[in-house]
């Protein structure tokens, strides 16, 4: 048994997420933890929401809410739709707790104490009519590049160039309009990063060529291009104090850090948010204090590409530098994108598919499993419609749900409401059971390397194994010349069904409950079957009481198909 600590990207709070948003973070992070509990591990998964920013501030504004309560709205909500689909975090936390207060300022303090943050003047765009000094995507203008009139000061929108907001033509404010903005001096807290430099290439050449390659070359091409120093304060009204007894000066001006300062902390913080509910039986330390026990943790965490250099170089940075033991990343594990038809998922033009929106379509297990099969592990996967309702219906409705339902109610029909009995395991048992045994040991072993695709492709090759045996021993021709053999196919069918149950559970949960509770049976069957186990299928015996469940997947028809496409949008 280890002891494994899982993350996930922390949601950004500004709203509801989409499909592509959780393939890449929650969703493998959540079917690997599952693996992992059942096979006995002490696994502990923390996620939360990353509130702070200007975007929060952005978004609260344009709902009309206080920051503070639409992140608190926002957080519920989002919390909802995950527990809708299934996703079992050990805590769901909120980088605005106290806990990551305390924590990024004792992180600060730290880094500070050792030489790693100097303040610095920069000069900044200041609003008279704010009153404030405006983050560079508080600033519209005009691009001087494309001639495009609602530029942001970090970047034109059309034509995709960065830009410094000094560049912007008849730059005005995004909060109120106005152009009475002027350029200010201000101090800001810088992280040297740089100083870090060979410390994180010493981090990543012990453990980075362990990680998928996705990862570890984002870390080797930012490391190549050389850790700059970065400001980590920024001028807003919401996030995490300065801490006034360090840099007085800074925390009377009102200065917060910058959201990717606090955010990763948070996967620290959450957890002292879980720990201080239950302080008695939960030690965040132990878990992320090495030396107080996370010496044997193994951290694993989940992203899309555009987090890993955050989480591969600048979080460890920030961890190095406060000469504290604090855990660090083991195995990152990050996706490509997945694509609506080849092209951006997009909130505003109201492309793809929404968390909240799938689950009031079809239940969780459908799209947990497509997603995951089809995850974009080694390079962008994309999503269409009927990709998805070919994908259900063959994989779930077809070759799963199909199965138990037909082995189920024959067996009821013909031989009553318990396992029976029938002959002594045969030949094509014993080559089924040799034929199980391999396929889960294949699966595990992609399990066990985060390699979600094909662990969804040995999965399904359980599956169908199932489907062939039953196909070559035809019960409905046994039972008419020997029930007693019709009914040892039926009786190892009911063993596969069982099987089936354990080790779909980290794709479909909820399916797999319902094929658990098929069986009378009073083992723990949330625990892990090995291949050797499953060899015999001498799991549920010949007299187990068994109930029929209802239709496990429900087919997506054409006229399903073609609504979801007009609702949706498809091909363009
Ligand atoms: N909210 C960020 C995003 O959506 C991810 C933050 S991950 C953390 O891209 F580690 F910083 F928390
Ligand atoms: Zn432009």
């Amino acid at each position: 048994m280890a002891r494994h600590l899982i993350t996930s990207a922390l949601p950004y709070i500004n709203g509801i997420k989409h499909l592509g948003n959780m393939v890449g973070s929650m969703l493998p992070a959540d079917v690997y933890a599952r693996y992992l509990r059942q096979r006995d591990h002490d696994v502990l998964y923390i996620c939360a929401t990353d509130e702070h920013g200007t975007p929060a501030e952005l978004a609260a504004k344009e709902s009309g809410l206080p920051v503070d309560a639409f992140c608190a709205e926002q957080h519920d909500a989002q919390k909802a739709v995950y527990d809708g689909f299934g996703l079992r975090f050990d805590y769901f936390g909120r980088s605005s707790s106290p806990q990551n207060v305390e924590l990024t300022q004792h992180f600060a303090r730290k880094l500070h104490e050792n030489g790693f943050i100097e303040e610095r003047a920069i000069r900044q765009v200041y609003s008279n009519a704010d009153g404030r000094f405006l983050p560079d995507r508080y600033i519209v203008g005009t691009c001087p590049h494309c001639g495009y009139d609602k530029a942001r000061g970090d970047q034109c929108e059309n034509c995709t160039r960065v830009l410094d907001p000094t560049d912007l033509i008849d730059a005005r404010s995004a909060i109120s309009g106005s152009s009475d903005l002027e350029v200010r001096e201000t101090k800001h807290l810088f992280l040297l990063q740089s100083k870090l430099q060979h410390e994180v290439e010493a981090f990543i050449d012990a453990t980075g060529d362990e990680w998928p390659q996705l990862a570890s070359s984002i870390a080797r091409k930012w490391l190549t291009e050389g850790l700059h120093d970065r400001a980590i304060t920024r001028d807003l009204d919401w996030g995490v104090p300065v801490p006034s007894d360090v840099w007085p000066d800074l925390a009377a001006d009102g200065k917060v850090f910058y959201v990717w300062f606090d955010a990763p902390i948070e996967y620290i913080g959450a957890t002292k948010e879980w720990s201080d509910l239950d302080p008695a039986s939960r030690d965040w330390k132990s878990w992320w204090y090495e030396g107080e026990g996370a010496e044997n943790v193994r951290y694993t965490e989940f992203m899309a590409k555009d987090n890993v250099p955050f989480h591969s170089v600048m979080f460890p940075a920030t961890q190095l530098g406060t000469r504290e033991p604090w855990k660090k990343v083991d195995y990152l594990k990050a996706f490509n994108w997945l694509t609506y038809y080849g092209g951006k998922f997009s909130t505003s033009q109201k492309r793809g598919v929404f968390t909240d929106a799938a689950l009031e379509l079809l239940p969780a297990d459908y799209w947990r499993y497509f997603l995951v099969a089809n995850a974009p592990e080694s390079d962008d996967s994309s999503f269409s419609w009927e990709h998805f309702s070919a994908t259900v219906n063959k994989d779930l409705a077809d070759t799963l749900g199909n199965f138990v339902n037909r082995v189920l109610s024959f067996s009821r029909k013909r031989f009553g409401d318990d396992v029976p009995a029938g002959k002594e395991a045969g030949e094509a048992e014993q080559k089924l059971g040799e034929d199980i045994a391999t396929l889960l040991a294949e699966y595990e072993s992609h399990m066990d390397a985060l390699q979600f695709r094909k662990a969804a492709a040995a999965l399904r090759a359980l599956w169908s194994a199932g489907n062939s045996y039953l196909e070559e021993k035809a019960p409905w021709l046994e039972i008419k010349t020997d029930p007693e053999a019709a009914a040892l196919t039926l009786r190892t069918a009911m063993n596969l069904i069982h099987l089936y149950a354990v080790v779909s559970e980290p794709f479909i949960p909820a399916s797999a409950a319902a094929m658990r509770s098929a069986f009378a049976l009073t083992d723990d069957t949330a625990t892990w079957i090995t291949p050797a186990e499953a060899r015999s299928l001498s799991a549920v015996p010949a007299g187990t009481a068994f109930t029929v469940p209802p239709v496990l997947f429900a087919k997506i028809t054409d006229e399903d198909l073609e609504s979801y496409k007009e609702r949706f949008g498809g091909e363009e």
